[in-house]
């Protein structure tokens, strides 16, 4: 049964905080770090997310949910984030963007990690932005509080380590776990319409296994998987728990924070995901908010 089937997964982890307080140049840090160059694919990200391994541990990581996006997926009712890594820019300390981050966060009850970062420079002054978020409820353990802070230089690559292993040790703390052997559902991150392909997704499955031929319901579009690359434009055939992934054959363009559901055969993802299409046209139609069958997801 569901219970048993029960397996420890990646935990998925996005970066947030105030504008140039280093949320890209960390994730391409993180990236460089564990990558191997030598890969397929190199160190050119494919897709929106990407997974590195650590300690033989995967991680998840999201770069696509920026703020906007947390709150449309949020909108959606979407959970797509573990953790949280709050970037705070040691030379900076907590700004606007600071606070909304965390307040996104502390709503999705996701818990977090604060990243202090540039610590190479002069300015550097770790003590102010501790003492700044504790003001905002975020108290570090030197302290005696609960919060994890690792300070890092994103640019140097110094403490990605260490707060690679916070984000493990996190997760063994919270235990994230999903069923593979089941039919796969979870959430669209990013979707365009591409000249050649046609509509192009890359979906984070949140629990089951992805596979090639796989009828899906995403959204309110339909299709079957015809084919799924991987975050390092490798093709795959399948894609487990926590697995970012780019796959085309759907019929129509879903929206970030859409989700998706594996159906039995492609009649009944037709027949969904043409109902959902048609109650979404009724739902926009009369101005009520977008329909939902989330118990199709659940
Ligand atoms: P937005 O996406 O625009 O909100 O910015 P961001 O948070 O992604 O910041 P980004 O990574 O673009 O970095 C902003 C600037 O800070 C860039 O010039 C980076 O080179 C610089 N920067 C980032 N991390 C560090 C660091 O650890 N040390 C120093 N000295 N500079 C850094
Ligand atoms: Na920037
Ligand atoms: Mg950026």
């Amino acid at each position: 049964d569901e219970e048993t089937n029960l397996e420890e997964r990646p935990s998925v982890v996005t970066i947030m905080g105030h504008v140039d307080h280093g949320k890209t140049t960390l994730l391409d840090s993180i990236r460089h770090t564990k990558v191997t160059a030598g890969e397929a694919g190199g160190i050119t990200q494919h897709i929106g997310a990407y997974q590195v391994e650590d300690k033989g541990k995967k991680i998840t990581f999201l770069d696509t949910p920026g703020h906007a996006a947390f709150t449309t997926m949020r909108a959606r009712g979407a959970k797509i984030t573990d953790i949280t890594i709050l970037v705070v820019a040691a030379d900076d300390g907590v700004m606007p963007q600071t606070i909304e981050a965390i307040n996104h966060a502390k709503a999705a009850e996701v818990p977090i990690i604060v990243a202090v970062n540039k610590m190479d420079k002069e300015a550097a002054n770790p003590d102010r932005v501790m003492q700044e978020l504790t003001e905002h409820g975020l108290v570090p353990e030197a302290w005696g509080g609960d919060t994890i802070f690792v300070p890092i230089s994103a640019i140097k690559g110094d403490g990605i380590d260490e707060l690679l292993e916070m984000i493990l040790l996190v997760g063994e703390v919270e235990e994230y776990k999903a069923n593979p052997n089941r039919n796969a559902v979870g959430t669209v991150i990013e979707a365009q319409l591409d000249k050649g392909r046609g509509s192009v997704a890359t979906l984070l499955v949140q629990n089951g296994t992805l596979k090639v031929g796989d009828p899906i319901v995403v959204g309110n579009t339909f299709g079957r998987v015809r084919a799924m690359v991987n975050d390092l434009g490798r093709r795959v055939k399948t894609a487990g728990p926590s697995t970012p992934v780019e796959i085309t054959g759907l019929n129509d363009v879903p929206q970030a924070g859409d989700r998706f559901a594996v159906l039995e055969d492609e009649k009944s993802a037709r027949q969904v995901g043409e109902a959902r299409a048609q109650l979404a046209l009724q739902a926009q139609r009369s101005e009520k908010s977008r329909v939902s069958l989330d118990n199709l997801f659940e």
